[in-house]
């Protein structure tokens, strides 16, 4: 048992390799691509959000994979928030371009917050495309402080979250945006203080409200 345990362990930290090389690959190929596209004056969106979407998709699972080992470090330093909202939208900007749907960035802190940043960010990205994905026409993200805390939040004008999160996913999903959500959040610790995720329905565009609180 124990050495079957050992094995499954070995096999899956091989995996978690293979996909840790082929993330960096993949970037790099973005890097090559943007370069290639200015010297030769083109634009290949179709490729880019291809690349951008497998890159993507393996960071995030190699993000479920360590936290599920409590492998996943932590960087907490300031980020400033305007400009953490916003490279979290310009990720996401050619998603709602072709969705045709809105996308507001309001940011009422107007100042740094202690966060890890790429953590952070991964928990936007994916809340804005689940938005996007949802929303009629319009999703706000709006940084505000709260209760003394930092709070993040994407809301749309969809039908809200379902009462029951669906076990099966839609092709191309995992389905493990919000569980990293929950557990990013809550490994934001300060001052006795723990982040935490808020599911709901309803907000000033009527659809889901994503919140993610951080102390
Ligand atoms: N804004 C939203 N409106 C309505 N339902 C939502 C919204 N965001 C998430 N959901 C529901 O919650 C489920 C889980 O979301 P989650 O981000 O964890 O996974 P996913 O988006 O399906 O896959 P992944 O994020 O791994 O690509 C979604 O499949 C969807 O059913
Ligand atoms: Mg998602």
């Amino acid at each position: 048992m124990r050495v079957d345990m050992q094995h499954t362990l070995v096999g899956a930290d091989v995996l978690a390799s293979g996909i840790h090389d082929a993330k960096n690959r993949l970037f790099e190929a973005q890097t090559l691509l943007a370069q290639a596209e200015a010297e030769q004056g083109v634009k290949l969106p179709d490729a880019r959000v291809a690349i951008s979407g497998a890159a993507t998709r393996l960071s995030r699972t190699l993000i479920a994979y360590r936290l599920l080992r409590d492998q996943q470090p932590m960087a907490i330093v300031p980020v400033t928030v305007a400009e953490l909202i916003e490279d979290a939208a310009t990720t996401v900007r050619t998603q709602f371009e072709r969705a045709a749907v809105g996308l507001t960035v309001i940011d009422r802190y107007a100042g740094a917050w202690p966060l890890d940043r790429t953590l952070v960010m991964d928990v936007l990205v994916n809340a804005l495309q689940n938005a996007c994905r949802h929303a009629r026409a319009e999703v706000t993200l709006i940084a505000q402080a709260r209760e003394g805390g930092l709070c993040l939040g994407v809301n749309d004008d969809g039908p809200g979250f379902p009462p029951a999160l669906p076990v099966q996913r839609p092709e191309g999903q995992s389905g493990l945006g919000l569980f990293i959500a929950a557990r990013i959040a809550g490994m934001h610790q300060r001052k006795g203080r723990c982040g935490s995720l808020s599911l709901s329905s309803g907000g000033p565009l009527g659809g889901a409200l994503f919140e993610c609180n951080l102390p």
